[in-house]
């Protein structure tokens, strides 16, 4: 009797420990099944994109305060401690004259003494097929090469978006310097249920 019990007990713990398992497994696939960007690995949602930020001196972008030090303004460089305000157009592709889907708003503090270095605060507003709202980003940029900024957030579809902004330079001659942003947003589990409505 006692070892027909503790067999039926281990059977039944085999049993659930399958079923646990079982679960385990299930689960992933279940709940991104109706995720538009299934990413295959980590079953997270996610998208990856690219536009072209154009700022113009003096039309989209000002100087608001002088720097005190190190090189003078140029397409790359502002002195030390330049705080700099932009709401720059940002398009589908190099050209100006594309389709316009976003706006960067923001600004920077030259934060390197050979002046090509700055501190970034940046909302940028998108209005895409998909997705609509805004990605706030935050953290350092290189004037002449590519740099990552940690996304901290967003609102709309993109309300608690996780993720990196790309910022590399691709033109930095005349008024108007253009940078190709490249976008890597990744929603966390538990915002599927406000950025999927
Ligand atoms: C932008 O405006 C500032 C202040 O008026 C001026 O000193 C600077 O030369 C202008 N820059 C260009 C490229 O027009």
């Amino acid at each position: 009797m006692l070892t027909n019990t503790a067999m039926a007990l281990s059977l039944l713990n085999k049993v659930l420990a399958t079923l646990l398992f079982a679960l385990l497994l299930l689960k992933p696939t279940s709940s991104s099944h109706h995720h538009h960007h299934h990413h295959p690995h980590h079953g997270l949602k996610s998208t990856h994109f690219a536009l072209f930020q154009h700022e113009t001196i003096n039309k989209t972008g000002y100087i608001i305060v002088n720097g005190v030090a190190g090189p003078g303004v140029s397409q790359t460089t502002t002195p030390f401690g330049t705080l700099f305000a932009f709401q720059d157009p940002m398009t589908v592709t190099p050209k100006r004259s594309s389709k316009l889907v976003g706006i960067a708003e923001g600004t920077t503090i030259t934060s390197s003494l050979d002046g090509l270095q700055s501190i970034s605060i940046a909302k940028i507003t998108l209005s895409l097929k998909h997705h609509k709202g805004s990605v706030s980003i935050v953290g350092g940029t290189h004037n002449i090469k590519p740099s990552d900024h940690p996304v901290v957030g967003g609102t709309g579809d993109f309300l608690f978006v996780q993720g990196y902004v790309t910022s590399s330079p691709v033109s930095l001659k005349g008024l108007t310097v253009v940078y190709k942003i490249e976008f890597h947003l990744y929603w966390p589990p538990y915002a599927s249920q406000t950025s999927l409505s």
